[in-house]
């Protein structure tokens, strides 16, 4: 289903969503359609992420997190993949300055060590850069899976048990949340709202535990011409659903 603009509209004095998590597909598609090489989508592509963190913090969004580049997505040709590695080092010398006007902090997630070495110093030079900024954070899943966030959140609860740190009874749901890679996220750590753009339905191994209670919003649009009118519109959506939790 395709949604109108004006079948939910926005409402800016509404509740806003304050975890928004997009799955970012179509990059690809887009570059072919034009009779671009595929590379020429995912740079359009952050610039549609420059635009997206823009307005996200402008419309008071407390987390922004963006999956990037997946644990699967390794099996891409390798001339792809140096480019998806290094969009990161680009997208950060070229917009820091910005996210530090927005008052934007840089976190990121995912198995950050096997990342090629200037990508990983190209995101911990934007943590730190960040760091000071109390707004809204900026999330970047990379080198993100989320079975096997959950083997090593499971490992590392299985760890503290065997040293008699925890006991099996004291496992609960938030101890399990405190050994994902979303803990440093606090009260924010699970989604409100997952959008995936590109007309695919599916969560391709992201967030699995975290969208439990999340509103999906699937859209045909793909990532490089999402815009500003189209995160409304998702907004809108988000707004009209009564959320229940599993009550009444
Ligand atoms: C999916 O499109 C997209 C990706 C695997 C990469 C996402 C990266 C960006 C949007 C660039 C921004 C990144 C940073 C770090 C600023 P696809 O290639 O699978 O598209 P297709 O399904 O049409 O082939």
């Amino acid at each position: 289903m395709v949604e109108q603009a004006n079948e939910f509209p926005f409402q800016a004095n509404e509740v806003i969503p304050n975890h928004i998590a997009i799955i970012m597909d179509g990059n690809g598609r887009w570059a072919q359609r034009k009779f671009l090489p595929r590379v020429a989508g995912h740079k359009e592509g952050m610039n549609t992420v420059k635009k997206i963190t823009k307005h996200a913090s402008r419309l008071g969004v407390k987390v922004l997190t963006l999956y990037a580049f997946s644990t699967e997505n390794w099996k891409r040709p390798t001339d792809e993949v140096s480019f998806l590695m290094q969009l990161p080092v680009d997208f950060f010398d070229t917009f820091v300055p910005d996210l530090i006007k927005e008052n934007v902090k840089v976190n990121v997630m995912g198995f950050v060590d096997q990342l090629p070495v200037h990508t990983k110093k190209a995101v911990e030079k934007a943590i730190e850069d960040t760091k000071n900024n109390t707004g809204m954070i900026l999330n970047f899943a990379l080198n993100y899976g989320s079975r096997s966030e959950m083997l090593e959140a499971t490992k590392l609860i299985a760890k503290k048990v065997q040293e008699n740190q925890l006991t099996v009874d004291e496992i609960t749901e938030e101890t399990y949340s405190e050994a994902l890679m979303t803990h440093t996220l606090g009260k924010y750590q699970d989604p409100d709202l997952l959008i995936r753009t590109s007309g695919e339905e599916r969560i391709s191994n992201f967030l699995l535990w975290q969208i439990a209670y999340s509103e999906f919003y699937f859209t045909q649009i793909l990532w490089p011409d999402f815009d500003e009118s189209v995160l409304e519109m998702a907004i809108g959506v988000y707004q009209s659903r009564h959320r229940r939790f599993g009550g009444l």
